[in-house]
C-alpha cells in the first residue's frame, strides 16, 4: 500500500494486483485497498499470479512499464504446514511475472526476495556476496528460487531484474501474523507471547518507509550486467546478464527481548512471557550488509525501532481502537 501510495504521490500511474487469499485477516487487505482506491491512478485487478490467463490478461490491457513483485506467499512458520501453498504462489506464480514481463516487453522487474535465502548462514552481517545454499525453510528456498528463475530470464531475454532480500519489515497496516504485531494483539487482550529460542534472537527490523524509499531510488535503475564480469570468479549478486540483487535492510540487528521492552514501553503495558525452544524453519539471527545499495543508489534507512514502534503503535491503537 505505502509503495502505491508514495508512486502516486509522484505522479505514476499503479496498476495493483492481489488475489486477497485467506491467509490473514482480509479486512486489512482491504482496508488497504480501499485506500488506495481514493486515488483517480490507481486500478486494480484481484487475480491470483498463479493462474496464468488472469494474469496475462492485465498486460494485454494495459501498457506496464515496470513490475514490482511483491505479492507472495510469505512466513517462514506457515511454510511448514502449507508448502503447496508457496510453489503455487511463489513458483508457479513468478513464472507467470516473468513470461509476463517476457512477452510484454516490460523495461524493469523489481521482486521480494528474503533474507531467509541466508538460511544457516553465521557470517554477519549478510551480504549478497556470501553463498546462499543452505535454506532451512521451504519458503526461503522459494525465495532463493526466484533469484535464480530471474537470472534466467535476465540471461535469456535480457530482461533487467532486481531482487530485493528485505529484513523483517514492519510498520502500520503490516502483517498481523509476524511478531511485532501479534505480540501486540496478544500484548493488549492480556494473553501470554511465546517467545522463542528463549529470546536468544536478533533481528533487522526495517521500517516499511525505507524500504519504500529503497524500492523508488531503484525504479528507474535497472541492472544494466557488468562487462567486465568475471565468470571465473563469479560474484553471487551481479552478472553480466542485466541482474543484480541487494539486501535492503536497517543494518542495525536489535535483540528480540530489547524489542519487546520498546513495544512494551510504546503499549504502556507490560507482556507476560513464555520461553519455548527455536522452532522449525527459523533462524536466530539477521543482520544486513547494505553497503550495495547504499553506494549503488543512495539508500540510507532512517528509522530506529523506537521511532518505528512508536508509529506502529499510535496506528494500532487507533486502527483497532484501543484506549
Ligand atoms: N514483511 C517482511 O518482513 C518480509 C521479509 C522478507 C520478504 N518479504 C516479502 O515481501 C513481499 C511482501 O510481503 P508482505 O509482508 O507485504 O506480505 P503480505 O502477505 O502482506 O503481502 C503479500 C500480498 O500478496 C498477496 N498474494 C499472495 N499470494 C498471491 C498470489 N498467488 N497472487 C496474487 N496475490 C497474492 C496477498 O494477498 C498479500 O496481500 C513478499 O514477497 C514477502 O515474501 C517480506
Amino acid at each position: 500500500m505505502y509503495l502505491s501510495k508514495r508512486l502516486m504521490d509522484g505522479g505514476q500511474l499503479v496498476i495493483g494486483v492481489d488475489s486477497i487469499n485467506e491467509y490473514y485477516d482480509t479486512k486489512l487487505k482491504k482496508d488497504r485497498l480501499a485506500y488506495l482506491k481514493k486515488y483517480d491512478d490507481f486500478s486494480f485487478y484481484q487475480v491470483d499470479l498463479a493462474d496464468r490467463d488472469g494474469f496475462n490478461q492485465i498486460f494485454e490491457y494495459n501498457k506496464i512499464d515496470v513490475v514490482i513483485n511483491l505479492a507472495a506467499q510469505a512466513g517462514v512458520r506457515y511454510s511448514i504446514e502449507n508448502p503447496h501453498a508457496y510453489v503455487d504462489s511463489n513458483l508457479v506464480g513468478f513464472v507467470n511475472v516473468l513470461e509476463a514481463c517476457r512477452h510484454y516487453d516490460v523495461k524493469h522487474l523489481i521482486y521480494a526476495s528474503s533474507s531467509s535465502v541466508y538460511g544457516a548462514n553465521q557470517k554477519m552481517p549478510f551480504s549478497t556476496t556470501d553463498e546462499v545454499n543452505h535454506p532451512v525453510s521451504l519458503y526461503a528456498a522459494t525465495k532463493k528460487s526466484n533469484e535464480l528463475m530471474a537470472h534466467t530470464y535476465s540471461h535469456l531475454y535480457n530482461i533487467p531484474t532486481t531482487g530485493l532480500r528485505f529484513f523483517t519489515v514492519y510498520g502500520p497496516m503490516g502483517r498481523p501474523d509476524m511478531a511485532y504485531y501479534s505480540f501486540t494483539n496478544k500484548i493488549v487482550n492480556g494473553e501470554p507471547i511465546q517467545i522463542f529460542n528463549n529470546g536468544d534472537m536478533m533481528r533487522d527490523f526495517t521500517y516499511i518507509d525505507d524500504i519504500v524509499d529503497g524500492i523508488v531510488r531503484l525504479l528507474d535503475q535497472p541492472p544494466q550486467g557488468n562487462p567486465d564480469f568475471d565468470r571465473e570468479r563469479p560474484v553471487a549478486s551481479e552478472s553480466y546478464a542485466p541482474y543484480k540483487v541487494y539486501n535492503i535492510g536497517n543494518n542495525q540487528p536489535v535483540k528480540l527481548m530489547d524489542f519487546i521492552e520498546t513495544l512494551e514501553k510504546h503499549l504502556g503495558m507490560e507482556a507476560e512471557k513464555e520461553y519455548l525452544p527455536m522452532q522449525p524453519g527459523d533462524v536466530e539471527a539477521t543482520y544486513a550488509d547494505i553497503d550495495e545499495l547504499k553506494r549503488d543508489t543512495g539508500f540510507a534507512p532512517t528509522t530506529t525501532i523506537d521511532e518505528g514502534l512508536g508509529k506502529f503503535v499510535a496506528w494500532y491503537k487507533d486502527y483497532y481502537n484501543v484506549k
